[in-house]
């Protein structure tokens, strides 16, 4: 009785171990590009990949900018993107999107230049912001 015991526990062991080892090999299996999207979690070498500026800002900017980039208050301090006199000359917003500022991550290394470029264009002339002089994806290279 005892040995039947041994040996069944012995079974379920090794029966477990296949599966923690299948299941390791599927999650590695995965591709590498969307790590995040499992958890919502900011991971390297996660990559965004939505393909224009309001799409970007939709899925990275809105979740503290707010849908409306009026920003928010409250447990932290999201600074309103409408009407912004500080996105007046596109380096600043370039560099903060690149370089991250206090409480905003530099997200930009999760984008492609052009992307960068897009977002920062798509704020930049919506919201009550009417900066119409684009940036470009070689300014943005120029900010990494
Ligand atoms: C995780 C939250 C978070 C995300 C995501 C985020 N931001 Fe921010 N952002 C902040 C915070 C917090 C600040 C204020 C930092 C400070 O001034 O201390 C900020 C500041 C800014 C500023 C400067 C505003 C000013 O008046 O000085 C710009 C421009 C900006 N964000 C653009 C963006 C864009 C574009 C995106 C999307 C690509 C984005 N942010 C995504 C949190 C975030």
């Amino acid at each position: 009785m005892k040995i039947q015991h041994l040996t069944l526990t012995v079974a379920a062991t090794i029966a477990l171990g296949a599966m923690a080892a299948s299941a390791l090999a599927q999650s590695a299996a995965r591709p590498a590009a969307n790590p995040g999207d499992a958890d919502g979690a900011f991971v390297v070498p996660y990559k965004f990949s939505e393909p224009d500026g309001e799409k970007l800002y939709r899925r990275v900017c809105a979740g503290c900018h707010m849908p409306d980039a009026k920003g928010a208050v409250g447990a932290g301090f999201y600074p309103a993107l409408t009407k912004n006199p500080k996105l007046a000359a596109g380096g600043y917003p370039v560099y903060v999107v690149m370089k991250g500022l206090n409480g905003m991550p530099a997200i930009g290394g999760m984008m492609s230049d052009q992307q960068v470029a897009d977002v920062v264009n798509y704020v930049r002339t919506h919201f009550g912001n009417k900066y119409k002089d684009a940036v470009t994806a070689a300014d943005v290279k120029a900010a990494r």
